[in-house]
């Protein structure tokens, strides 16, 4: 009876933890709005409850324990890998993260204006591109975001 009752739990627990870390991402990846309510509503709410921090925080987290200062693109691997192995978040991500990339490299400029910094992601992906006297501003209206963004672009230096 409580051999069965604890196979019971074991299988249950395995059974939701293969439905929260693969089947449901596998089947909401081809569905943006159903993609955005799982990770941005229910697993970001999930984690944040279990563990009274923030996604920003929890990223930010992996960017100091993976990243190493003077090295930007350690900060875009430790961002990448956190958000492949462990959870989504809105960056651009290393697909657009390339193109985006290029347009800097072949582009150049003096001055880059970005809209939307959340972490700093691309922003350090940006300025990692940029020559030395160049001038990039970025804006955030999150207050929250802005103050765990500033962290990343320290490992820049
Ligand atoms: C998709 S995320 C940006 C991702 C970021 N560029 C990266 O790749 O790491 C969009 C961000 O824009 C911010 N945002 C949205 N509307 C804004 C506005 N009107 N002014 C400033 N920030 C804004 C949001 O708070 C969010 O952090």
């Amino acid at each position: 009876m409580w051999l069965t009752l604890l196979y019971g739990c074991a299988g249950g627990a395995a059974l939701l933890y293969a439905l929260y870390r693969w089947v449901i991402p596998s089947v909401v990846q081809y569905h943006a709005g159903l993609a955005l309510v799982w990770h941005d509503t229910i697993v970001e709410g999930l984690l944040n409850t279990l563990t009274q921090t923030t996604r920003p925080q929890r990223m930010l987290a992996a960017v100091q324990k993976n990243a190493t200062r003077g090295d930007p693109r350690s900060v875009v691997k430790a961002i990448d890998q956190f958000c492949r192995q462990k959870e989504w978040a809105m960056n651009v991500g290393d697909e657009k993260g390339c193109i985006l990339d290029s347009v800097v490299t072949e582009v150049n400029p003096a001055t880059v204006l970005e809209l939307g910094t959340y972490c700093g992601y691309s922003t350090v992906r940006i300025a990692s591109l940029l020559p030395p006297d160049a001038k990039l501003i970025t804006l955030e209206f999150n207050p929250h975001n802005a103050a765990i963004a500033q962290i990343p672009s320290l490992f820049l230096m």
